[in-house]
């Protein structure tokens, strides 16, 4: 029994651009953003407050969400208090949190122990819960690490109950590098679902080895209906070697589409954003779903 519906996060013009390395001018940003929206997108991860030491892709992020949104809610990550203090300056309403369950990864990706990140982003999370904010928690490394290999369920479990007892909105848990297979990808959700009935649950999978679509089937049997997808299938994040794109939005809508799971985003106003955005890449767009467009 599937739901009748689900809801997709489209996480292209964040985790999608964030991987790419020649700078992909903000004015073809923000038009890929746009006709994503038109696609209709109610929530959008748009771009990253972050240091452009670290991620030069996203150094324009107050252009960003000063021109783009999504059609409902727009999302800025948010590493750390300064990330956090540039959202609120620029007026965001929802903003994304990040740790690593493995603490090898969390150091290369934020430069702290993962201990450390959950000090730190406790109390931001109160802060941010004061102004109104939405407010989603993106656990990388939930199934496995490039560092340090098999991510047990239990510690993950752990740094959701702290950011449920938090109060967060939503819990974004993520396969970063595309290693989790359909029955691993099954038990996690199924606890989550379980233990956090009044948090959104939502799961974030890279297609590094081809198993995107069987993971997200996995987590709709397991009662999950929100999906981080990106169009075009970009994505990845730069401190996590090995990871490649995001699952793609149009194959992800494909499958819904077939098995009349309604999401309300048109596939056909995907593909044309996806095209809207290929030429600023140094890489042809492999998806299912936009080859076959493209051939046809
Ligand atoms: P640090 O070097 O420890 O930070 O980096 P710091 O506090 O010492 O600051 C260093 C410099 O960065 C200073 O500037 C700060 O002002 C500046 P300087 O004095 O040298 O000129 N700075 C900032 N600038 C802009 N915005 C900020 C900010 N904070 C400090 N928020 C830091 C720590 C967290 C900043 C750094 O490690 C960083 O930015 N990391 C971001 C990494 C990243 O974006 N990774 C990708 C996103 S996560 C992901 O993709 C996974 C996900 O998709 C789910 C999944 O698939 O797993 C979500
Ligand atoms: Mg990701």
């Amino acid at each position: 029994n599937f739901p009748e519906r689900a809801h997709l996060i489209e996480v292209g013009p964040r985790d999608g651009l964030q991987n790419e390395k020649n700078l992909i001018p903000t004015e073809n940003k923000l038009q890929f953003i746009n006709a994503l929206k038109e696609a209709g997108f109610n929530e959008m991860e748009i771009t990253s407050f972050v240091s452009p030491k670290w991620v030069p892709q996203m150094a324009d992020a107050e252009e960003i969400v000063r021109f783009g949104s999504a059609a409902g809610r727009s999302i800025v990550l948010t590493p750390n208090e300064k990330g956090l203090q540039k959202a609120l300056d620029n007026d965001c309403r929802a903003v994304a949190f990040f740790v690593g369950a493995s603490n090898t990864f969390n150091q290369k990706n934020i430069n702290r122990t993962t201990e450390e990140s959950m000090n730190s982003l406790l109390p931001l999370l109160a802060k941010t819960k004061d102004r109104g904010l939405f407010i989603r928690a993106c656990i990388s490394t939930s199934f496995y690490c490039p560092y340090e290999g098999k991510i047990e369920e239990e510690p993950v479990l752990e740094i959701c109950r702290q950011f449920a007892d938090a109060g967060v909105d939503d819990l974004s848990v993520a396969d970063t590098i595309g290693m989790a297979h359909p029955q691993e990808v099954y038990s996690l959700f199924s606890r989550l679902k379980q233990e956090f009935p009044e948090t959104l649950i939502t799961a974030h999978f890279h297609d590094t080895r081809g198993l995107g679509l069987a993971n997200v089937l996995a987590a709709l049997q397991a009662g999950v209906d929100r999906f981080d997808t990106s169009a075009g299938g970009l994505g990845g994040c730069p401190f996590a070697p090995g990871a490649s794109g995001n699952v793609a939005t149009e194959d992800v809508l494909y499958m819904l589409q077939e098995m009349k799971i309604e999401t309300g985003i048109s596939l056909e106003k995907v593909l044309k954003a996806v095209n809207s955005i290929e030429p600023f890449l140094n890489k042809a767009i492999s998806s299912k779903q936009y080859t076959l467009w493209k051939a046809q």
